[in-house]
């Protein structure tokens, strides 16, 4: 590995000092913030006792990482502090504004919205169904070795007549129903991940006989002798 761009050298700095510290986890602290965990499991062993064979499965998922909602005691609140610091900063322009530990209040600046799914969440819930494709679906549908993905195929009864289409339930709220569309993205497997298509211009340079492809590690030009 070549030296580290100072990018990567905080990254490994910050991953360190993590991997340090005490058991307490940031990031599962951050309430509406955090990215979804399965839970420790309760003591209960995993997997399936021997004999036995998965008929049914049941998941009851949240909603992932979103905005505070706009209630008093969530978002209204920590609006209004953010206003009352720029209400004191504007009428009192040449006072600092806080001192030693508090300090970073002097740049600090309120930027969340309201109600919204995050990416992070969309994220958060396309990985969680597609792990509960890996860990559960697999085993009830009887997906044969080498078969990634979810498919029609295989939601057949025993006698091979095809069975309805699986049915999930959601709710209408919009970062519920995101949710719910996220993680069957990620339990369907939506490989050609394309609904973004339309967003961006993407340049397939080719790989194989014939092409210089310098995102190949095979890239003939590339190749030196010894
Ligand atoms: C900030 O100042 C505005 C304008 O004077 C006022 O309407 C508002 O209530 C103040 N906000 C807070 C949180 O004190
Ligand atoms: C703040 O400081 C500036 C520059 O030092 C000065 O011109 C201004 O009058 C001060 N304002 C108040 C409200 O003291
Ligand atoms: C196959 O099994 C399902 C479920 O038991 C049943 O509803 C269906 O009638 C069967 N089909 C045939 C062709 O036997
Ligand atoms: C999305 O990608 C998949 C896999 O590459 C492809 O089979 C499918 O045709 C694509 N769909 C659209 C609408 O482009
Ligand atoms: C690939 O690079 C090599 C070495 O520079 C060159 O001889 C060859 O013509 C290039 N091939 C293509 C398809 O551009």
């Amino acid at each position: 590995m070549g030296p580290l761009t100072p990018l990567a050298a905080a990254l490994s700095v910050v991953a360190t000092a993590s991997a340090t510290a005490s058991s307490f986890n940031l990031q599962s602290n951050w309430g509406n913030l955090s990215p979804y965990a399965p839970s420790p499991g309760f003591t209960l062993p995993s997997g399936n006792p021997i004999g036995c064979e998965l008929t049914q499965t049941h998941i009851l998922h949240r909603h992932a990482q979103r905005y505070p909602t706009s209630y008093l005691l969530d978002a209204l609140s920590m609006e209004a502090f953010a206003e009352k610091l720029k209400n004191f900063t504007t009428a009192h322009p040449n006072t600092t504004l806080a001192t030693g530990p508090l300090s970073f209040l002097n740049h600090w600046e309120y930027v969340m919205g309201t109600e919204e799914l995050l990416p992070t969440g969309a994220a958060t819930e396309a990985t969680s169904g597609a792990w509960f494709w890996s860990k559960y679906g697999r085993t009830l549908y009887k997906a044969p070795a080498g078969m990634a993905d979810w498919s029609d195929d295989l939601n057949v009864f025993p006698n091979g007549t095809q069975r309805k289409k699986p049915m999930f339930r959601t709710t209408s709220q919009a970062r519920i129903l995101e949710s719910a569309r996220w993680w069957l993205s990620g339990f369907f497997s939506n490989v050609g991940a394309n609904n973004s298509y339309p967003q961006y211009d993407l340049v397939i340079i080719p790989e194989g006989d014939g092409y210089n492809n310098t995102l190949s590690g095979y890239c003939p030009a590339a190749t030196y002798p010894g």
